[in-house]
């Protein structure tokens, strides 16, 4: 469907846990949001039901994140039941892959197709500082198992930060060279403390691809996705940039969100939210004219250029 806008909604990402297994600056530095209340976490039976009734709006497009959504237990229970979902295509995970190795055969079976992995640094003590505590080698170890289990295209984001990071852009960027993987630049966002107060250490990405003139511009194919792509000559994957704070891309936005608590937020950079526990009781018919009235109203775009303050830290919107 079309929302007022005019926007063809068709992606929703579902947050399963605020809970993760990592501490990272930007987002979950004092590891506060680990101890959620677990009982408020939708449970696979109401993610389901609450999936089937955004097909009827025209979602087609699920995108599983958290928190780190592999430390809940029942996860390939609720990848499974989005799988059974005969109008959801594409299934996918954003994760910090630290759990990955020993999952991510399971996750396959249980029907997920591809992931995005987070990846801020490939020094081992650079990685253990950003991520709070975090195994390098357990994320890149996920990173190859998703590759050999053809669980494509592999993404690997990562999130500059100036002074601490950004002397690691040509390293990252190499890993593209014999692996088919997508290499994304994301700017700081304004999710979170760090974030709010950081706004000088945000890296616009156009600085990153002027000082390549090797990147070579690769024409568009899906417009409502975040990331511009660029490829090099010779290397077997490409280089992508997340570009939020300097090049808004809101009004080719298809995407909306399920907190793990029940809420619809309608835009990442937007406090506006709808609690549709209630709903959960309705006939799916029912609840699909609630989520059509829900998602006809997503607000035209994110505030991160005027002073904003999320209401949820990225920890518990999933990205
Ligand atoms: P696919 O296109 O399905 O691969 O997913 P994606 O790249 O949108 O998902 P991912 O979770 O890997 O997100 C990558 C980065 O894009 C993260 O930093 C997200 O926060 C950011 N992002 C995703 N959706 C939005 C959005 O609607 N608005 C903004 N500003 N950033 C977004
Ligand atoms: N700004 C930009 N990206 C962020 N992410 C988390 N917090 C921020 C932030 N403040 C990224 C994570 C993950 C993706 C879902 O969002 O690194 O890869």
């Amino acid at each position: 469907m079309l929302d007022r806008y005019g926007r063809k909604i068709e992606y929703l990402r579902i947050s399963v846990t605020q809970n993760c297994n990592l501490k990272c600056v930007y987002c979950n530095p004092d590891g506060s949001l680990c101890q959620e209340n677990q009982e408020q976490n939708l449970s696979p039976g109401e993610i389901e039901s609450i999936t089937r009734a955004m097909t009827k709006v025209g979602i087609r497009k699920v995108r599983i994140t958290g928190g780190e959504p592999l430390v809940r237990r029942d996860i390939c229970e609720i990848i499974s039941r989005i799988s059974s979902i005969p109008k959801i295509e594409d299934i996918s995970m954003t994760t910090n892959g630290i759990n990955l190795l020993g999952m991510a055969e399971d996750l396959k079976k249980a029907g997920l197709q591809r992931l995005n992995i987070s990846l801020d640094s490939l020094k081992e003590d650079k990685f253990r500082q950003i991520t709070g505590g975090g195994d390098l080698k357990k994320t890149l170890d996920g990173i190859d198992r998703a590759l050999e289990l053809g669980m494509t295209p592999v993404k690997l984001n990562t999130v500059l930060i100036k002074g601490v990071n950004d002397d690691e852009i040509d390293d990252i960027i190499e890993l593209a060279r014999n692996r088919p993987i997508e290499v994304r630049f994301i700017e700081l966002m304004p999710m979170g403390c760090f974030g709010e107060k950081n706004a000088e250490k945000i890296i616009s990405n156009d600085v990153i691809i002027a000082a390549r003139p090797q990147l070579e511009f690769l024409k568009r194919n899906d417009k409502a996705a975040p990331a511009v792509y660029y490829g090099i000559a010779g290397f077997a994957g490409k280089i992508g940039f997340i570009s939020p704070m300097t090049h808004q891309f809101c009004s080719d936005c298809n995407r909306v969100r399920l907190t793990s608590d029940g809420r619809i937020r309608l835009c990442l950079g937007n406090n506006e939210e709808v609690d549709i526990r209630k709903a959960l009781d309705l006939k799916q018919q029912d609840m699909g004219e609630i989520m059509r009235q829900i998602v006809y109203n997503k607000p035209m775009g994110h505030h991160f250029k005027e002073p904003f303050s999320s209401s949820r830290r990225m920890q518990m919107i999933g990205g």
